[in-house]
């Protein structure tokens, strides 16, 4: 009896263990620590995250704002995936040293590239301090007069909360505006390159392989932390010495297997698990659609282009890797809900939440969200319809279209704020279009235009719908703009800009380009914004409500974890393959094997270095293989990700490193909306190919030879005593 029971507990601890969650790393101990030794953890929550002693946080920055960091010395170098680093390692690279193609090693620190403008950045402590943000909020009646004074209530903390000089304050909203917790930071400044792989082997596969599984690509890059000599942050100088971190994590070469409890820890940027089911049919049936149908008609012209010409590939590679990432992702993340039956296990889920609530005799507070969100997000449709199209296509993939947006919020600026302001912008901005026109091409532009600007007529809500886009002849109107707008290249837009105000604005408004954007942005800005805001107010409102009833009505154990919000999280999970379609059956690991398999002579996404290659023949693996010889490459598992993970360190039971995070599956890339354990998997590099590739590859001793690296133990043949 007792043996069933404890086999009915497992039972019930595995398949929860399984829902996937990032959790918040102060509060592991409460929430998280039984059930993630039960996983197999060796740590304690206290080794993870301490106010006191050193903890696995403090190897863990956030890189430049977007993606995750660890370090993985003492002498403050740190990992990141080649696509964070990309920037940086395009920015170093010429013609004679072309890095992004043949990759970039340091053999000796002198050697380290300074970055202008990155910054790595350090959580030091982390408090609860609700009830201060919350002060003087509830005796408030109208919304929007509450969210001003939380706003106030931050930015005053933020100023008044004790921490050192050199670090930030910063307070961030959990549990859609129920929580509110302060992150102290420390952000270092002087942050060098050290290493990247050339990118037949950083971006192995480009943009057919991004979010698919199995995958090969090595995805990592290397830098270092410099600070002054107290080990502060500093602004680049040469004075400046490598940091020395409170803590840095030791390498594993032992690798994973099936099963093996890990542990990503990072900075993952949004989520939204808790949204009702209205709000996530609208984004099966119209919003996702919609901007897909909008990428997918830009992506095709530029594609077209890119294959004929190649300075035009050089000028859009980045661009169109960029507005594919997330079309491909709205694609996979689409038929993964539908797949999974994503709104109706909300609808089943908000059923019994209604009957928790009638339960609980707590109708006045919670019983009509439902009804609210229904009526609210039925309302807020074409609205968010309409936003969402002007976003994609106005500001987003027209290029033409985003610079004439600049140019109309500079004539806002001078509506509202004078004319030093107009001054101040105008300069920023004819400084920094140079960049922008580098790598802008009028005649792929101008087809894009013409395709969107055909969506826009055709998809935009008719009623919000500028009168001359109806039945607007799109072909004419971009071959006109094209031949007459100044907005095309840069010595023509800085002639426009060039002048008295008056006569700047003159030019501005008599411009065909800007007579368009204009045109859209008035539209929307009067017919759209405002009563979208309006219901989306009420909707955050019902939001924070709704998650407030969730987390007052669900049982100890439903285990509610925030959404993510750029904060620093933990979530676990085990190495597993999965089943992405009938009969199909997915292993968690790959092998250098597939690397060779999916080689592409000359190809721009599947070539392979001739090194990799002759490394791969001889099996000149180094200490790196597996104990069947084989080279692995990436690895799957349950650890619930999304975008901002980027980097994250992938960590084993006892806290050492055994991947990098990069990427997740296509098949669970609905995991930001609905988490199934069935089909969402994060992908990591293993840490072992990593190491091959700095050691073998790149022959860099002298970065092995910093790092603490954990050797499988050598099989010792012991003598079996009778
Ligand atoms: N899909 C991954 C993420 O969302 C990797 C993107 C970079 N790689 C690429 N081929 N675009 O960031
Ligand atoms: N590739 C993403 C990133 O750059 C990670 C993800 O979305 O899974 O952060």
């Amino acid at each position: 009896m007792k043996f069933i029971k404890l086999l009915l507990l497992l039972f019930v601890i595995q398949i929860q263990a399984q829902q996937g969650g990032m959790w918040i790393p102060s509060l592991l101990k409460g929430m998280n620590e039984n059930e993630m030794k039960t996983l197999g953890m060796k740590l304690t929550a206290e080794q993870i995250y301490s106010v006191n002693k050193s903890s696995l946080k403090d190897a863990v920055p956030q890189f430049d704002g977007g993606c995750t960091a660890e370090v993985i010395s003492d002498k403050g170098l740190i990992l990141t995936n080649h696509h964070c680093g990309y920037d940086n390692i395009q920015s170093h690279s010429t013609v004679e040293h072309d890095y992004l193609t043949d990759g970039f090693w340091a053999y000796k620190m002198e050697d380290e590239l300074p970055n202008k403008g990155v910054v790595v950045s350090f959580v030091v402590r982390i408090e609860d301090v609700t009830t201060k943000v919350l002060e003087g909020v509830a005796t408030l009646t109208s919304e929007a007069e509450k969210q001003k004074k939380i706003q106030e209530n931050i930015s005053n903390l933020n100023k008044i909360l004790p921490k050192e000089v050199w670090q930030e304050n910063s307070i961030r909203t959990f549990y859609d505006g129920n929580q509110y917790i302060l992150f102290v930071t420390e952000t270092f400044k002087d942050i060098r390159l050290v290493g990247a792989p050339p990118s037949s082997i950083g971006k192995f596969g480009s943009d057919t392989d991004n979010w698919v599984w199995p995958r090969h690509t090595g995805d990592f890059s290397l830098f270092r932390i410099y600070a002054d000599k107290n080990n502060r942050p500093a602004e680049y100088s040469t004075e400046n010495v490598p940091y020395k971190p409170k803590h840095f994590f030791p390498i594993s070469a032992k690798g994973v297997k099936e099963n093996d409890f890990t542990m990503v820890m990072g900075y993952p940027g949004r989520t939204q698990e808790y949204l009702p089911s209205y709000a996530v049919e609208q984004i099966v049936n119209d919003l996702n659609p919609a901007k897909i149908e909008v990428r997918d008609a830009a992506l095709k012209v530029q594609d077209g282009f890119m294959r004929k010409d190649n300075a035009i590939k050089i000028q859009y590679a980045s661009k169109y890797a960029g507005i594919a990432n997330y079309w491909k992702k709205w694609i996979g993340e689409t038929k993964g809900l539908k797949k999974s039956n994503a709104v109706a296990i909300k609808q089943k889920f908000e059923k019994d939440f209604q009957e928790k609530v009638i339960k609980a005799g707590k109708q006045a507070e919670y019983g009509n969200l439902l009804a609210d969100f229904q009526k609210n997000y039925t309302e807020i449709n074409d609205y968010a319809l309409a936003r969402d199209l002007f976003s994609e296509i106005a500001l987003r993939n027209t290029e033409l279209l985003s610079v004439g947006y600049k140019l109309y919020q500079l004539e806002q600026i001078l509506t509202n704020k004078g004319e030093q302001a107009f001054w101040d912008r105008k300069n920023n901005l004819i400084n920094g279009l140079g960049d922008f026109y580098k790598d802008f091409s009028a005649t792929v532009d101008e087809k894009v235009f013409e395709q969107l600007i055909g969506i826009y007529s055709k998809k935009y809500p008719k009623q919000f719908l500028p009168s001359n886009l109806e039945n607007v002849d799109a072909k004419t109107l971009a071959t006109n703009v094209y031949a007459t707008s100044k907005l095309v290249s840069y010595d023509k837009i800085k002639e426009l800009l060039t002048g008295e105000t008056k006569a700047v604005l003159e030019k501005m408004n008599n411009d065909p380009g800007f007579q368009v954007v204009k045109m859209l942005a008035d539209s929307f800005t009067k017919n759209v914004a405002p009563k979208y805001d309006e219901i989306n107010l009420k909707n955050i409102a019902t939001q924070r409500t709704y998650m407030k009833g969730i987390l007052e009505l669900s049982p100890k154990s439903a285990r509610i974890f925030p959404d993510a919000n750029s904060t620093l999280r933990v979530t676990y999970g085990k190495v597993k393959g999965y089943k992405p379609n009938d009969a199909v059956v997915y292993e968690p690991i790959t092998y250098l094997d597939g690397v060779i398999e999916k080689y592409i002579p000359g190809d721009y996404e599947f070539d392979v270095p001739k090194k990799l290659i002759d490394l791969y023949n001889a099996k000149d693996f180094g200490k790196y293989a597996d104990k069947n010889g084989k080279m692995p490459v990436a690895f799957i598992a349950t650890n619930h990700t999304t975008g901002g993970n980027s980097g994250s360190p992938a960590l084993d039971a006892n806290g050492n490193l055994i991947g990098l995070n990069f990427d997740r599956v296509w098949e669970g890339t609905m995991s930001d909306i609905y988490y199934s354990p069935e089909i969402c998997r994060n992908i990591m590099v293993d840490a072992r190919y990593i190491l091959f590739v700095i050691d073998k590859y790149a022959g860099a001793k002298n970065i092995i030879n910093e790092l603490k690296i954990i050797y499988p133990a050598e099989k010792k043949i012991i003598s079996k005593k009778k």
